[in-house]
């Protein structure tokens, strides 16, 4: 049994357990410690030192970092003395004099928590203005920006990199005066083995790594319109989480806003990434059925992840052959658009420009790549994150929260339950199970497949579909699927179907996203997917009627022909660096 311990904050009675910290057992009880390094997805770096407190020990007041200093028995703890507020303050100072500030021009100041700090502390002017370092800015890969003169020291994407995705890019260097974090020898990310994840991002308190910005260029689109007709798609999970930069819950449904808001500032229409979600899911589920009958590469691993895909590309050539060829949902809807939907409404896809909102950094990237270009031109122009699309609407003076409710535009419209789950881990995989079990299934076929969801880290589950017993496996964050290629290698265990997310959770807990995102706004989001899917009347991919309509003119089936020309691809050996 766990050993209760009795201790007092502020003079009130708490009861902890052995081997806590004081920041956790405030958090629990929901007491506010202000912080800049600590995240409760990483192993505290205790490098910030604003999360100071007074504590009593031996009879004596000391001020000690509430982050690393465990509760004992009968500890009296002060959170807000005037002692901790100045050290607080001063230390806060310190940090910020690291920062070079440049607030008025950075796409950050939404998120950035040392701002969001430095205000609360009344902090207006850098009192130590010599500290500030020299700028090192990289701009050169798609996804990325990396402004090492806003780096206050945290440590925090090291922790991320090396802890959740598993693959050490960030490194930390002693210069005497100042620790320097980054890729080794001041190389830009495009140089090194970076999947473009962002989870170093997500976690960053200060802006020194961003998204790479495309909020000018889509303006520029909307500005210089001419002839073109805008088109604006957004993902399954940034209809949620888009909310919260709003000031909502992280489960609330924002879609039927969004669509108004974005035809609000001058796209043309808007379509649902779902629909894109249910063609990657017929195709998928078409190709697993198609490589266990003709004993083609498996396990097949899910590819509409290009964290993923991408480290693939880099570290197993071997690997290559298991992915599925089917495109993510993002670039199956693009082409859809420029194909389908192009052809009905007469318009020369030349003019389409597709802007995509995504919860992705890693989508920017993907969306450059040449082997998934439709003709010689990228299918999807733009990615904004859904923390970028926030800021494009609040520049033009745009509450989401007030605005009216509208429809996505028809042809491409309809969107199942199935497309809702994407945006958490196992949703691609319980898709495409919901679409194999159908077949060869006359009545009472299985629809949910609770064994493959939730937001553990690895999940492993026998399944009964289309009259075959297949072994999955369903995992989140990089680092754990290191660690499964590393099994599977070695034999210790086999699978048929594995659904691979870079990001914890899921895309619900993509790099994109909006800050802060804690492993409860995680599970917050998770829940609405499902709910969402629930309410539904139509939860498999396959039952869509725009999208059987949509193979219909493009005289497609799944996996045919023409179906493998639009919406599979390849995959390139990338050179290790
Ligand atoms: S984007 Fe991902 S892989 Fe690249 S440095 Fe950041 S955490 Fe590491
Ligand atoms: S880049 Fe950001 S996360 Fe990394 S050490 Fe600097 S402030 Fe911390
Ligand atoms: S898990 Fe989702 S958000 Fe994260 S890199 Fe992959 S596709 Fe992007
Ligand atoms: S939270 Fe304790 S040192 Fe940063």
């Amino acid at each position: 049994m766990t050993k209760e311990i009795k201790i007092k904050i502020n003079s009130k009675s708490y009861l902890g357990e052995i081997d806590e910290t004081i920041f956790e057992i405030a958090e629990k009880n929901k007491l506010f410690i202000p912080t800049l390094c600590h995240h409760p997805d990483l192993k505290s770096n205790e490098s910030c030192r604003i999360c100071l407190v007074e504590i009593i020990r031996n009879g004596k007041k000391e001020v000690v970092a509430s982050c690393s200093t465990k509760i004992f028995e009968g500890m009296e703890i002060f959170l807000d003395t005037a002692k901790v507020k100045k050290s607080r303050r001063l230390n806060l100072e310190l940090l910020f004099s690291d920062h070079y500030e440049k607030c008025p021009e950075c796409n950050w100041v939404d998120h950035c928590q040392l701002k969001k700090l430095s205000a609360e502390f009344g902090i207006k002017e850098n009192r130590f203005s010599k500290r500030r370092r020299e700028a090192k800015i990289d701009k050169k890969t798609s996804s990325m920006f990396w402004d090492s003169s806003k780096c206050i020291e945290c440590g925090n994407c090291l922790s991320t990199c090396d802890q959740i995705v598993g693959l050490k890019i960030i490194k930390s260097k002693y210069t005497g005066s100042a620790i320097i974090f980054g890729p080794d020898g001041g190389q830009s990310f495009s140089e090194t083995n970076c999947v473009y994840c962002g989870q170093c991002i997500l976690r960053c308190p200060s802006g020194s790594l961003q998204e790479k910005y495309d909020i000018e260029n889509v303006e520029h689109l909307i500005k210089k319109k001419g002839r073109n007709v805008l088109i604006a798609q957004f993902a399954p999970s940034a209809r949620y989480s888009i909310a919260e930069l709003f000031g909502e819950s992280a489960d609330k449904n924002y879609e039927k806003k969004l669509i108004s808001a974005l035809k609000k500032i001058g796209f043309d229409y808007v379509f649902d990434v779902n629909f894109g979600a249910d063609i990657t899911t017929v195709e998928e589920a078409e190709e697993l059925e198609d490589r266990l009958e003709s004993k083609g590469a498996l396990p097949m691993f899910t590819s509409c992840c290009p964290a993923w895909v991408r480290y693939l590309e880099i570290f197993h050539h071997e690997l290559l052959p298991n992915l599925t060829t089917t495109k993510s949902p993002n670039q199956c809807l693009s082409v859809a658009i420029k194909t389908h939907f192009s052809k009905v409404v007469k318009i020369s896809a030349r003019r389409i420009k597709i802007v995509s909102i995504m919860p992705c950094i890693a989508k920017k990237y993907e969306s450059q790549l040449p082997e998934l270009r439709l003709g010689h031109r990228p299918a999807c122009d733009y990615v904004l994150t859904v923390r970028e699309a926030g800021r494009l609407l609040k520049k033009n003076n745009i509450d989401l929260s007030k605005i009216e409710d509208s429809e996505f535009d028809s042809l491409l419209s309809e969107a199942t339950g199935a497309g809702y789950i994407y945006g958490a881990s196992g949703g691609v995989m319980e898709s495409a199970l919901r679409t194999l079990a159908a077949k060869n299934c006359q009545n009472d076929c299985q629809l949910e497949f609770s064994a493959v969801r939730g937001l553990k880290g690895v999940k492993e589950a026998s399944v009964e579909v289309a009259g075959k017993k297949l072994e999955v496996a369903v995992v989140s964050g990089l680092k754990n699927a290191i660690k499964l290629l590393k099994d599977i290698k070695s034999g210790v265990k086999h699978y048929h179907y594995i659904e691979v997310m870079a990001c914890p959770g899921g895309c619900l807990g993509g790099g994109g996203q909006p800050i802060p995102t804690t492993p409860e706004i995680r599970e917050q989001r998770k829940n609405a997917f499902y709910t969402d899917d629930s309410s539904k009347k139509v939860r498999r991919a396959h039952e869509n009627k725009d999208l059987i309509k949509m193979y219909e003119g493009l005289n497609a089936k799944p996996l045919s022909e023409k179906a493998e020309k639009l919406f599979h691809r390849k995959f390139i050996r990338r050179q290790k660096k």
